[in-house]
């Protein structure tokens, strides 16, 4: 077992560089399924998530192997299964792509329900509506969803509720319908755009990805090509967070401004300042924390990936900060670890009420999920004395060199083994 262990106290400041998006990149190595030839996409994070739907592929047939620093080449010309068992699929949510994937590709998948970070309840059903709307059927098995149509046919598709997976999901499997689909109150996340812009790259016609209708209309076989991740909206953002945290001074380059803009207004509103480049942000925390509202929403709205991580900043602001969240019903999970370091926050249901306190005092906490365990790093980075985040698996999924790039702001931080010891020597 692994934990992180940091000295509270240091301002980060410097310069990082952003990644690609894990959330895209997870759908678009999904998405190379579908195509007959040679996929190269790079700006691809190298997290489990990414090693793991590599690993995917080869088990069912295809090639997929990173061919350089962030370079992906998938070729699943010969890929020939079109079922993931739980084995395989177990640990990662993005698994779900595979039923777009393998339906579109085979017009069968037999896929392993989901796994993932735990927020409550992560139904399919919009996921399945749509595959139904293209004339498929399913049936579930012992953990095991098989769907499967004669042909896929294109229709129109109503999301009764703005998701994400089941709008890329209906994209993959529409991509290699007959005819035309068109799918309303589609997710507009800026990954939605990335795997329509990947899709067509390959031979594909998707329209208004990133609006909230999108038409896709079917063509018969998607041919190899290369593609470059977009920048990682959520990972970004943490690092905004934390530059705030630490009253740092910190410049964040290789993003998309305008994916951000419903973060940095918050923290302008809690009297940050934001700086916008062309294709950086800086963030300058040179001033007391104020109080703020949070709403999670979907795209553009305020992402559910980053209240984790403010509402750790937020319990050191000034005054009582309110915290909604609208897109998971159980998110709140990791509130108890930030209690522990002196954090004074309630939860009920959906809505965390933060009072903020004067410090943080450093503790061991556990990460309860991806975003969570981001979190636990920034409230360590700014407690007073030594934190520990254990359960890095969930980090490990989606943050890509994440304790270089902290050390390298000057973050007071190491990985080690838990039996290590010593480790107030190897930090101070
Ligand atoms: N929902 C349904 N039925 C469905 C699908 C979703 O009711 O069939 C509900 C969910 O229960 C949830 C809401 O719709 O309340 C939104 O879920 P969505 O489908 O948009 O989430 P997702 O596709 O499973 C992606 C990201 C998550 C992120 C959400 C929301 C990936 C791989 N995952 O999940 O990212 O929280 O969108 O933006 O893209 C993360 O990166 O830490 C993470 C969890």
């Amino acid at each position: 077992m692994e934990k992180f262990v940091i000295l509270g106290g240091a301002k980060l400041c410097g310069e990082v560089n952003i990644s690609g998006a894990k959330n895209s990149a997870v759908a678009l190595i999904v998405a190379a399924i579908m195509v007959k030839g040679v996929c190269v996409i790079d700006n691809v994070p190298e997290v489990s998530d990414t090693y793991v739907l590599a690993e995917i592929i080869n088990k069912l047939g295809g090639k997929a192997e990173f061919t350089d620093k962030g370079v992906i080449t998938i070729d699943c010309t010969n890929l020939d299964c079109f079922e993931a068992s739980y084995e395989m699929v177990g640990k990662i949510r993005a698994s779900s792509y595979l039923m777009g994937a393998l339906l579109g590709r085979f017009k069968h998948a037999k896929v392993a329900l989901p796994g993932g970070c735990d927020f409550g309840v992560r139904p399919i059903n919009l996921h399945l509506k749509a595959f139904t709307a293209l004339g498929a059927t399913h049936s579930v098995d012992r953990g095991l969803v098989d769907i499967q149509a004669e042909s896929l046919v294109g229709s129109p598709i109503y999301m009764d509720q703005v998701s994400v997976g089941a709008t890329i999901n209906a994209m993959l499997a529409a991509s290699l319908a007959e005819g035309t689909t068109i799918i309303e109150n589609a997710a507009k996340e800026p990954h939605i755009v990335d795997v329509a812009n990947f899709l067509n790259s390959m031979g594909a016609n998707i329209k208004g990805a990133g609006t909230d209708v999108i038409k896709i209309k079917g063509v018969s076989e998607l041919h190899g090509g290369s593609y470059s991740v977009i920048p990682d909206q959520i990972e970004a953002g943490t690092f905004m967070i934390a530059a705030a945290a630490t009253g740092g001074d910190v410049v964040i380059n290789n993003v998309i401004p305008k994916h951000l803009d419903s973060l940095s207004a918050k923290l302008i509103e809690m009297g940050v300042t934001v700086v916008e480049g062309d294709d950086c942000v800086r963030i300058i925390a040179d001033k007391p924390l104020k109080k703020v509202k949070v709403n999670t929403m979907p795209y553009p709205g305020y992402p559910t990936d980053l209240q984790p991580q403010i509402v750790a900043l937020l319990s050191v602001a000034n005054g009582t900060s309110i915290v909604t969240e609208n897109v998971w019903d159980n998110r709140f999970q990791y509130i108890s670890q930030l209690t522990l370091m002196g954090a004074q926050i309630t939860v009920d249901g959906r809505v965390a009420v933060i009072e903020g306190v004067e410090k943080l005092k450093g503790s061991p906490v556990s990460s309860t999920d991806l975003r969570a365990g981001a979190a636990m790093v920034i409230a360590g980075l700014m407690a007073d004395g030594v934190t520990e985040v254990f359960n890095l698996k969930y980090i490990d999924r989606g943050y890509e060199n994440f304790v270089q790039k902290l050390k390298g702001l000057g973050a007071q931080i190491t990985r080690r083994t838990v039996e290590d010891k010593n480790e107030k020597q190897i930090i101070a």
